[in-house]
């Protein structure tokens, strides 16, 4: 398994690109389904996640060629509309496959996904929804054989706003009869990315990014040329990195309103960013300041995906932070770890104290799922000493270049 080795207390000074997300080129990949004609996708990156995805797309009889940072899918001969359980089983966001696989077959069989490393994962509001539209949903042996004669449209009210069932039942609804209306839906920027990628291939969805997404059913899609929107998450990985070693750097691609929750938290830690042409620049002061209460939240809220990141900056401030963790029950699984290198955390529940120590320690720790093993890099990058992050197999799934990026920064990373 590979692993890296870090050696902390370097300064990073730079500036880096973030590429498209991992959670907009998913959905849109899947939505690539919903047309029969070819369509480009610019600013792909390079992840394990996005070659599984692009795994079951070729399994399904789609033809799709790479050309760096842009697939060319040609999704004109679908032929199947099972999902290859290996694939869903390592990619738990296969599961929006289901909505696309529908609006093109009107059938489809997927392995049930299951929990992974950060909580159960439930998909009874994504189930709930494509009902609604008319599809028949058989759950035996852990397999979901779902058809529909007919798709048509329906009002859905999300009991919560989960991205992924908003996104599923989005998908579902395109080509359904009729008028979809999705009340309380998630507002995530890659909920508009999806939207606007559909509507691109000639689709007709409106109100994504409020609570209230309202798609009519169309009967074609033509062929799309599309770029995804920059990552959030990376971009704020990136600003983390930065805090967390008192530097300044710039990264650009990087749509400033939506990262706007973390610009808050390091604000208030005590870091300068400034916001200019698409990028971002941060000044990291010597010693961060505590932040008094962080809680997780949907969008527009603090992310859950920046929670293990914020909390690793936050190991070195000065005083005692809060955080909450609202989203996912089993996402404080880099708490141990992080108390290894010594930092002072205490949880109880879904909430970790925290009380700020001058520095981190080196030590050997264990990545245990994505963003929780990029928060451990980011705590090497301060420690002292020498740190090695072992399953980096996790951190490879959302961040593509990660150790070259922080080099080119002058950090001290390397994978063995
Ligand atoms: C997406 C993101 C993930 C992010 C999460 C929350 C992708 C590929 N992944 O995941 O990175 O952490 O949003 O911002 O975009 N829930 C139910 N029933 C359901 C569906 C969800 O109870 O049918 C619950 C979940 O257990 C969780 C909460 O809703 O507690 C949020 O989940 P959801 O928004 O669906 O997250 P994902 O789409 O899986």
């Amino acid at each position: 398994m590979a692993k890296y080795r870090i050696r902390g207390e370097q300064k990073l000074e730079g500036d880096i690109r973030v590429k498209g997300a991992k959670n907009s080129a998913l959905p849109v990949l899947a939505a690539v389904l919903l047309s029969e004609k070819p369509v480009i996708l610019h600013d792909i990156p390079k992840l394990i996640d996005i070659d599984n995805m692009v795994l079951i797309l070729s399994s399904i009889g789609c033809k799709i060629k790479r050309e760096g940072n842009t697939l060319i899918v040609d999704p004109s001969s679908v032929n199947s509309w099972v999902i290859p359980d290996k694939y869903v089983k390592e990619i738990r966001s296969s599961i929006v496959m289901l909505g696309a696989v529908l609006a093109r077959m009107k059938k489809a069989l997927i392995t049930y996904p299951g929990g992974c490393e950060i909580g159960q994962r439930p998909i009874n509001l994504h189930l709930q929804g494509l009902k609604k539209l008319g599809v028949k949903i058989n759950d035996s042996h852990g397999y979901l054989e779902c058809q529909a004669d007919r798709l048509v449209g329906a009002n859905i009210h999300l009991d919560y706003p989960s991205v992924g069932a908003t996104e599923n039942i989005m998908l579902a609804a395109t080509k359904a009869e009729g008028t979809t209306v999705i009340r309380n839906a998630a507002k995530e920027p890659e909920i508009i990315d999806l939207q606007n990628f559909i509507n691109s291939m000639g689709g007709r969805v409106a109100g994504a990014g409020s609570n209230t997404i309202t798609i009519k059913g169309v009967e074609s899609f033509h062929g799309s040329e599309y770029r995804v929107l920059p990552d959030r998450i990376v971009a704020g990985t990136y600003l983390a990195a930065a805090a967390i070693t008192g530097s300044e750097i710039t990264i650009s691609n990087v749509n400033f309103e939506h990262i706007q929750s973390m610009v808050t938290k390091l604000r208030e830690a005590g870091c300068s960013i400034i916001n200019f042409n698409n990028s971002v620049r941060i000044k990291a002061p010597t010693r961060l300041r505590a932040i008094e209460h962080t809680k997780t939240y949907p969008y527009p809220g603090f992310p859950t995906d920046m929670q293990a990141l914020l909390m690793s900056m936050l190991t070195v401030a000065q005083g005692t932070s809060i955080i909450t963790e609202n989203i996912f029950e089993n996402r404080f699984k880099h708490v141990p770890e992080m108390i290894r290198m010594g930092a002072n955390i205490r949880t109880e529940g879904k909430i970790a104290v925290i009380q700020g120590v001058n520095r981190l320690k080196g030590a050997q720790v264990n990545a245990s799922d994505l963003r929780g093993g990029a928060a451990l890099v980011l705590a090497g990058l301060n420690a002292e000493g020498e740190t090695i992050v072992e399953n980096i197999h996790h951190i490879d799934r959302g961040y593509e270049g990660l150790e070259q990026k922080l080099r080119s920064l002058g950090a001290d990373i390397e994978r063995l």
